[in-house]
């Protein structure tokens, strides 16, 4: 990209930043996605820090304004009604003075709060913040290790494919064929009236995912009842990666602010996850993948779930060159990476939302994660794929990594939050910030 490619970036990212903003929360984009999503909003705010710190933080606080009095933060916020969506808060109903759905996304929250706080500009607004969020912050991690490893293995279960944010990822499909159909409601999807049906779930998926949420509901939503209840219990290598990186990171930044019984709790959940995390690791693979806890087996499925592994440093040196063979293998098999599954899987769709396509906060994860297993030049060449997609093609939700055509919606926040990063962090002339919000 030429000196002035990077400026129009980082100038077409703010605006997307500035035109998705709702006040004190930031929707991922218009009419797909109209209210607030858990992880989309944390890796927003890291895109919001850039223009304006102060509004980075009020959209933790206003995400965290809506914790569950059980830690759990749920996966969207309803602020303000809107027919454009399905499933809304008439069929969560779970009775949330703002409704709210009653499931959870992954937790790149610690992550946030500590990469927030270390890059701060304004230090006293980052002491004030951060040791006001990191309680809460910390009672989140604290309900995944109770009501999503009942059992205390070290590692915690997702009940819902939407939970795991790759929703329609090949990971699930044995494990969610398990789950009946028979009983759910009638209902209109709107994702298609949104975007191509080719490009989003099949309905098969959303049968399931709506008998799931029917399930939960039949039980209150009572968290201490939903996990040995759920017919879907998968653990995701990813998304315990991101949960232990963000509690590394929860663990570092309880430390700075002196919250000494805060960071002991969070490092040893944190070393207990590690100790459990490589009956996850399939020898014959290569790869981390995930175990099936409902049906007792791991998962024949490469997918970038089992690349995560590196953003929390998991892994020997032996597993994190695998994860990076992979990488390579997958980047020279297509026009730009990193694509979410395996090309030689039959049930690859280079289209279909997490079944193939490629997605610039994975990409983001990754890199970030392959600079600390000491691969600097395979992180680099991670961000610049993500540079040369929105370059090419825009600002979308996801892209195909054959063609790097632009999928799913448009104008995507966390798709800008992440050029943001990328064109200030990984070297080259910065971008002058002179948004609006500037
Ligand atoms: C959707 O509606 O597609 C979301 O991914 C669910 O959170």
């Amino acid at each position: 990209m030429t000196a002035f490619n990077r400026q129009a970036a980082f100038d077409q990212a703010a605006a997307i930043l500035e035109e998705n903003d709702r006040g004190g929360y930031t929707v991922p984009t218009h009419g797909l996605y109209p209210f607030q999503w858990n992880w989309d909003s944390c890796l927003t705010a890291l895109g919001l820090r850039h223009f304006d710190e102060s509004r980075a933080w009020t959209e933790i606080e206003t995400l965290l304004s809506h914790q569950w009095p059980d830690g759990m933060v749920p996966h969207i916020v309803f602020h303000e009604p809107d027919e454009g969506y399905f499933p809304g808060p008439d069929v969560w109903r779970t009775g949330r003075p703002t409704p709210t759905s009653g499931i959870t996304q992954p937790p790149v929250l610690g992550f946030v709060l500590k990469r927030l706080f270390d890059e701060a500009r304004d230090r006293k607004l980052a002491d004030e913040k951060a040791k006001a969020l990191l309680p809460k912050a910390a009672a989140w991690h604290r309900w995944f290790y109770q009501a999503r490893d009942p059992e205390g293995t070290g590692l915690v279960a997702i009940i819902h494919p939407w939970e795991s944010g790759r929703d329609n990822s090949i990971d699930w499909d044995e494990a969610l064929a398990r789950v009946p159909t028979e009983g759910v409601e009638p209902y209109r999807r709107r994702d298609t009236e949104h975007v191509d049906a080719a490009q989003r779930p099949h309905k098969a998926e959303y049968d399931r995912y709506l008998w799931l949420v029917q399930k939960f509901r039949s039980l209150g939503w009572d968290n201490s009842k939903l996990h040995d209840a759920s017919p879907f219990r998968v653990v995701d290598p990813g998304f315990n990666a991101i949960l232990i990186r963000s509690g590394l990171d929860l663990a570092a930044l309880a430390e700075i602010l002196g919250e000494t019984g805060l960071a002991e709790e969070a490092r040893g959940q944190a070393s207990r996850a590690r100790a459990a995390f490589e009956k996850l690791w399939n020898p014959a693979l290569r790869h981390y993948v995930c175990y099936d806890r409902a049906g007792g087996v791991l998962v024949d499925s490469v997918s970038v779930g089992g690349l995560l592994p590196v953003f929390a440093g998991l892994g020997d040196k032996e597993q994190q060159s695998a994860i990076a063979d992979r990488i390579r293998e997958w980047r020279g098999q297509t026009r730009f990476g990193v694509a979410s599954h395996d090309l030689a899987d039959p049930r690859f769709e280079s289209k279909r939302y997490w079944r193939g396509p490629c997605w610039l906060i994975v990409n983001y994860l990754i890199s970030d994660g392959l600079a600390r297993c000491g691969l600097p030049e395979l992180a680099d060449a991670v961000s610049a794929d993500s540079l040369a997609l929105i370059s090419e093609n825009g600002f979308a939700e996801y892209y195909d990594p054959l063609s790097g055509e632009a999928l799913g919606g448009g104008s995507f926040t966390w798709t800008a939050a992440m050029v943001t990063e990328l064109l200030t962090e990984r070297g080259g002339e910065a971008p002058v910030r002179r948004s609006a919000r500037a």
